[in-house]
């Protein structure tokens, strides 16, 4: 999605704001801009393709400016094109802003625009921004030095929708305007600098004390200041937060890609999320919770609601919260859950998986099911992101950041953290033998070390995906929980590797999907439950009968003659075994995109964090 960043120092703006794009280039774009303040005058440059396109733009060099915004366009409203890129200005050129979101109003923003002598230049929802900042500037008879921050705060009056919005003009050149509204933009703060930018990783490198904003709080940064205000714009005060990422783990510290190098981070992540959150002999500690039993025992219905990767975390740990638990447990996509008026009240408690904790789906999920009187909890990898800001209560992943856009140590460590959490429900509502919950705690204690031994498979897979890159389809099964991994490696394959490939409970082929099976196609089974072993194998006779390729990835005891490949992992409570056997599936489908030369790290049509519905 579109990414922002912003400048205001002593130094060029210019480098700084073409680093901070770059650093942002996963989030997926297509165009790439900037303005400045040159001598009083706003330049921009912007244009179509890559930050690269951007930084040999002739003349760029010769920019001076120490305030400047920043912007990677992902097309929504227009083409991608030079024209509809940002940043955009208002037509008197008094004006430069860049925007992330999407202003749902903007066809009645603009007709009423036109009317009043304006004109439009793009086909995009943001033009009506700068236009509408200088309509109330130019309406507004007082000359104080609120003028500026009225105008903007005045302008998002009149937006339906969300934005994250940096205004600067070229009549205040010691002054930036900020705001959001469901849209992330976080502000990084040094003695007489100010970075921003749509989230952290971007603006590491320069500090690690952060200012979050909630949504439509404004703010005017000059170069030693940072000053808010609410929406009556009475001044407001806020503190910094510190981030304890550090910038190699924004890096790709020697590893070819950002997604290969997290897959190989699994094993620290998971150490990381695991923290102090569970030892044998003490009960589970989540110093951020604080449920009581009688609250929990009133609960007769969980949802877990998220979007992707995120959402097959919590169709893995369904199982577990059930059986810990003993409350239902249902798993739903939020695109889909906002729009069928889940039955929701005060006896449900809804849990919000997000990565980013930007997702405007999940988000919109979450906000419907506060209304409708469920408590709400926020499991996300991103402090203060919109999602733990919204949320009663929010936990955290401690995988560190996520560049790659398939997501790998973010589903891992979200599968550790509901486990964790399903523990701590349990021993809050002592419904459940102490037994399990010693054997799931002890499991969890050896995650870190399995993972490690899991991902020895590297080499066995890369040789595999050698044989197979070429293929047009591909399919997944599993029963019972590895039915949840096959539905996540499936996704993987498809989105690095624009291999089609679908998945299936094993019991489920042959009702229909089998007739798609012939010979050589490739089929990949998962094979982790032991009470389904011989089940699942008699569904992988049956298409190895029609010629399929076989992959198996177990940890039980098979007689692996009857299938192309084997791979074995470590043994391990069935409540976690999604963490191991996704890793042979998200080094195969790194390996055939390898193989294929795509680019890994920023599949086509892809965004990491999909900030609009
Ligand atoms: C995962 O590989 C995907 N890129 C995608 O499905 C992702 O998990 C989904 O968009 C949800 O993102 P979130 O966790 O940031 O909300």
């Amino acid at each position: 999605m579109c990414g922002i960043v912003g400048y205001i120092g002593n130094k060029k703006a210019c480098p700084i704001l073409i680093a901070g794009l770059s650093r942002l280039e996963y989030r997926g774009y297509d165009s790439a801009g900037i303005s400045t303040i040159e001598k009083n005058d706003l330049s921009i440059m912007k244009d179509k393709g890559r930050v690269k396109n951007l930084s040999n733009l002739e003349g760029i060099d010769n920019l001076e400016g120490t305030i400047g915004i920043a912007h990677t366009r992902w097309a929504t409203h227009g083409k991608p094109c030079k024209e509809n890129s940002h940043p955009h200005q208002d037509n008197s050129k008094t004006f430069s802003i860049v925007h992330n979101g999407i202003i749902e109003n903007y066809n009645e923003l603009r007709t009423f625009l036109t009317e009043k002598g304006y004109t439009f230049y793009s086909e995009t929802d943001t033009e009506v921004i700068p236009n509408l900042i200088h309509y109330y500037y130019s309406k507004d008879s007082q000359n104080d030095d609120l003028k500026f921050l009225r105008a903007v705060k005045n302008t998002c009056a009149d937006l339906k929708g969300s934005f994250a919005i940096e205004a600067i003009s070229k009549l205040y050149p010691n002054n930036m305007i900020v705001v959001r509204k469901d849209s992330p933009l976080v502000i990084g703060t040094c003695e007489d600098e100010k970075y921003l930018a749509s989230d952290i990783p971007a603006i590491l490198s320069y500090t690690k004390d952060f200012y979050l904003l909630d949504d439509l709080e404004f703010v005017v940064l000059t170069r030693n200041s940072a000053k808010f205000y609410n929406q009556d714009l009475e001044e407001i005060t806020k503190d910094t937060q510190t981030i304890e990422w550090n910038m190699s783990s924004a890096e790709k510290d020697g590893f070819d890609d950002f997604m290969l190098k997290e897959i190989n981070e699994q094993p620290t992540a998971i150490r990381e999320t695991i923290g102090a959150r569970i030892s044998l002999n003490s009960k589970c500690q989540f110093d951020e919770l604080s449920f009581t039993k009688d609250y929990l025992s009133s609960i007769n219905k969980i949802y877990i609601v998220a979007c992707g990767t995120a959402m097959h975390a919590g169709l893995s740990c369904k199982n577990a919260i059930e059986k810990l638990c003993k409350i239902p447990v249902e798993v739903d996509i939020a695109s889909e859950f906002r729009y069928r008026s889940p039955i929701i009240d005060e006896k449900t408690l809804c849990i919000f998986i997000s990565q980013s904790g930007e997702t405007a789906d999940t988000i919109a999920a979450l906000k419907l099911s506060k209304e409708s009187g469920a408590k709400t909890l926020a499991i996300s990898n991103v402090i203060g992101s919109s999602i733990t800001r919204e949320a009663d209560y929010s936990i955290y992943t401690h995988a560190g950041p996520e560049i790659a856009v398939a997501s790998t140590k973010a589903y891992t460590s979200q599968v550790v953290l509901l486990n964790i959490l399903a523990i701590y429900f349990a021993e809050i509502l002592e419904v459940c033998d102490e037994n399990l919950i010693i054997n799931l705690k002890q499991n969890i204690l050896e995650l870190p070390k399995k993972v490690e031994e899991a991902l020895k498979c590297t080499d066995i897979i890369k040789d595999f995906a050698k044989q197979i890159y070429l293929e047009k389809d591909m399919f997944f099964l599993g029963r019972g929980i590895d039915e949840t991994v096959a539905r996540e490696g499936s996704l993987k394959m498809k989105e690095i590797s624009y291999i089609h490939s679908e998945s299936y409970a094993a019991g489920e082929l042959k009702h229909g999907p089998i007739a798609l099976i012939e010979n050589g196609i490739t089929v990949i089974s998962i094979l982790t439950d032991e009470n389904l072993v011989k089940k699942t194998i008699s569904n992988i006779q049956e298409v190895i009968t029609r010629g399929a390729k076989t992959l198996v990835i177990t940890n039980q005891n098979i007689d692996k003659t009857m299938f192309d490949l084997v791979i074995n992992l470590p043994k391990t409570s069935s409540f976690v075994s999604p963490i191991l056997s996704i890793i042979p599936l998200q080094l195969l489908s790194y390996y055939i995109s390898k193989e294929k030369g795509l680019d890994v790290d920023k599949p086509r049509n892809l965004a990491k964090s999909v900030t609009v519905e």
